[in-house]
C-alpha cells in the first residue's frame, strides 16, 4: 500500500533517529510530530520543539502532558534561531510541517526566509546520515512562494554531500502536500 504523506515522513525519520538522539520539531503546531519524536528518542533522548505561537506551544504541552512525556524542550521562538538553543550537539533528525496551524489563525504561516534559514542551520548541525524532512503545503496565500523557494534551495544541494528526495502524489488535485527529505551523507 502506498503510504500517506505524514506516515511516510515519520517512516523516514524512524530510520534516521533512535533512542537517545537529539531531534527537532521545527513547527510543533498541535504537537503531533513532537509526540511522535518524543516516543522515538525515548527518555534518554531530547526533542527541541519550536513554534512562534503561544497557542501551538500550549496545545503541544497539553498533548505531551496527556502522554506523560518529559523529554521535550518547548521553545516559543522562530526555528530560524535554532542554533541559539542547540549548541555543540549533533542533531539526528528534524521535521518541518509548513503552512498554518490547523484549527488556528490561517494568516500565521511559515515564511520562505525563516524556513530556509532554519534548514541551512540544521544541515550544519545534522550528524552523518541525519535527516531533515519537510512537509510542504502550498494551497494557502504565500504557500506557492515558500514551495518554490524550498524546491529551488534543495534542488541545488550538492549531491556529494546530500541526498534529496521528493515524495508526491502527482494525480491529486488542489495543491496536495508533499515530502522533501534531505539526508546528510
Ligand atoms: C502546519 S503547522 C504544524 C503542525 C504540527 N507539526 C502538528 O503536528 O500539528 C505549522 C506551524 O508552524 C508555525 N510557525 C510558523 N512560522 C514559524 C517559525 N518561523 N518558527 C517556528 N514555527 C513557525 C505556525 O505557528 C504553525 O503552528
Amino acid at each position: 500500500m502506498i503510504q500517506g504523506i505524514i506516515p511516510f515522513s515519520h517512516e523516514l525519520v524512524k530510520r534516521a533517529a533512535k533512542e537517545g538522539d537529539i531531534v527537532v520539531d521545527a513547527t510543533c503546531g498541535n504537537g503531533n510530530d513532537t509526540l511522535f519524536l518524543s516516543y522515538l528518542v525515548e527518555s534518554s533522548g531530547q526533542v527541541y520543539a519550536f513554534d512562534i505561537q503561544q497557542e501551538a506551544i500550549d496545545r503541544t504541552k497539553q498533548l505531551l502532558d496527556e502522554h506523560k512525556r518529559n523529554n521535550v524542550t518547548l521553545i516559543k521562538d522562530t526555528h530560524a534561531n535554532v542554533d541559539e538553543y542547540i549548541k555543540d550537539k549533533e542533531v539526528a533528525a528534524a521535521i518541518f510541517n509548513l503552512g498554518y496551524l490547523p484549527k488556528g489563525d490561517k494568516k500565521i504561516v511559515t515564511k520562505p526566509e525563516s524556513t530556509l534559514s532554519a534548514v541551512k542551520k540544521l544541515l550544519k548541525m545534522l550528524k552523518k546520515n541525519g535527516l531533515i524532512v519537510l512537509v510542504v503545503y502550498s494551497g494557502h496565500p504565500g504557500g506557492q512562494e515558500e514551495k518554490n523557494a524550498v524546491l529551488e534551495f534543495v534542488t541545488a544541494l550538492n549531491q556529494q554531500q546530500y541526498t534529496v528526495l521528493q515524495y508526491q502524489f502527482i494525480n491529486f488535485i488542489n495543491n496536495p502536500p508533499f515530502v522533501i527529505a534531505i539526508e546528510k551523507k
